[in-house]
């Protein structure tokens, strides 16, 4: 069990979460290495050791940091980065350069040097020009890159629109459309400088309905299978993407992987045989299902504030700054009192950030013990896009993170102190 209530306190993963307030100070981002190693344990046994020749990419951007890397490294999956900084991290965390796979709708020429100077196992191309990019990239370096081609398969998603990804007007992937797609396939196929391997989607975030990965997978199948028509080329590798939904609230239904994978891998078998396929490989992205519910958030409340007839509103020491998802998304969240985790609810209260903004609002009408200042409150499923979005809005300081693990809590990212927030800062010899 990684949450437990034992003396009235929350424990998350053996740890007392009121001591982790007080030794480390709030906000505080919490996260259980064995609610990590569960769920890359669920994704072994429900389709690693389930299917031949798949493998899993875990979407670093949801929480990417050294630790983060090397408990994913050692529980044998791969990892997708999106940006010079994530692979910079990897490359620092000594991540094995064939399991990374480099996204990105825009990738700079330093971030594709960089990559494939280090040898990642694929890049995942976004557009014509980058194709150009890498070949010549290659061809100086004389390096050969193994690359697939995101599409966007035109499906639509039921998630908040601001993380759909997989609609025909999509700033990601390449548009369905033969007279763009023909060229730079022929191209991919023909260059000696690079390895095609197949064909990437990922059509969204937040997923609970896996017939829209179905619908998408039927897309990219069918373009596996124009290509061996129109070039009499087998592509090795599609991968599905991510996006599987985790819970938030009780209202969120999590289905397990096995949900979402088996009918991919049935219908990618029956396709292939149907239509003179090999059966490629088959890589899947998720990000949110691996970190998201392995974290919490710490934060202590502050002022209380009730507007008689109104709401009654309790401010916490952080907010949009360590979690921008209520602001951004209208995600909703919910959260106890970690101090008074075995009291009855008494009263209905609004938990507000302390961001100058009205928007900085955490969680709207949870029913909770009677708050009083000082309280630790404790949001759930802060493990994914939490830290890793975390911002310095109003020069509000990025929390520290600690990473618990039966019993043990261990600081892994320091908080950070106003010095740092400024050190990049210069005054022009004008105004001194
Ligand atoms: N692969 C690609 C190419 C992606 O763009 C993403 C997420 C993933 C995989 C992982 O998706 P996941 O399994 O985590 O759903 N900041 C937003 C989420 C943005 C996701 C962007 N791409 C949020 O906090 O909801």
């Amino acid at each position: 069990m990684i949450k437990e209530i034992k003396d009235n306190h929350l424990y998350w993963d053996g740890c007392d979460t009121t001591e982790l307030a007080e030794n480390y100070g709030t906000p505080l981002y919490v996260v259980s290495q064995t609610a990590i190693e569960n769920e890359c344990r669920a994704l072994q046994e429900e389709f690693i050791k389930k299917y031949e020749n798949v493998h899993v990419a875990y979407a670093s951007k949801a929480f990417n940091h050294l630790a983060m890397l090397k408990i994913i490294e050692k529980e044998g999956l791969g990892i997708d980065v999106v940006s010079g900084g994530e692979l910079y991290t990897a490359i620092c965390a000594q991540f094995p350069a064939e399991r990374i796979e480099f996204n990105g709708n825009n990738k700079s020429d330093d971030e594709l040097e960089q990559a494939i100077e280090y040898d990642v196992g694929r890049i995942i191309v976004d557009g014509s020009q980058e194709l150009d990019r890498i070949i010549e990239i290659c061809r100086t370096k004389e390096k050969k890159a193994n690359i697939l081609f995101r599409i966007t398969p035109e499906v639509d998603v039921k998630t908040h629109q601001f993380i759909s990804t997989g609609q025909k007007d999509s700033k990601f992937g390449l548009p369905l459309d033969e007279k763009l797609l023909l060229p730079i396939l022929q191209q991919a196929i023909e260059s000696s400088e690079i390895n095609f391997y197949g064909i990437h989607f990922h059509i969204g975030s937040q997923l609970f309905d896996n017939t829209t990965h179905l619908k998408a997978a039927k897309v990219a199948l069918q373009l596996a299978l124009m290509i061996k028509e129109k070039f009499n080329y087998e592509i090795k590798e599609l991968n599905y993407g991510g996006g599987f939904g985790v819970r938030y609230t009780k209202n969120d239904k999590r289905q397990s992987y096995a949900y979402f994978l088996d009918p991919l891998m049935q219908l990618t078998e029956d396709f292939c045989l149907k239509n003179g396929l090999n059966r490629p490989a088959i890589a899947i992205e998720p990000g949110r299902s691996i970190v998201a519910e392995a974290g919490i958030s710490l934060h202590t409340i502050g002022s209380i504030k009730t507007l008689p007839g109104i709401r009654k509103y309790a401010a916490i020491d952080g907010g949009m700054t360590d979690n921008i998802r209520p602001g951004l998304y209208q995600a909703t969240y919910t959260g106890m009192l970690a101090n008074k985790a075995a009291q009855p609810l008494e009263e209905t209260v609004t938990i507000s950030g302390k961001a100058c903004e009205s928007t900085d609002i955490l969680i709207k009408n949870i029913q909770l013990p009677a708050v009083t200042s000082g309280d630790i409150f404790a949001t759930f499923s802060t493990g994914a896009y939490g830290y890793a979005m975390a911002n310095n809005y109003n020069k509000i300081a990025i929390p520290a993170v600690v990473l618990v693990n039966k019993g043990q809590a261990e600081l892994i990212v320091k908080r950070q102190s106003y010095a740092q927030m400024i050190q990049n800062e210069r005054i022009p010899d004008s105004l001194k």
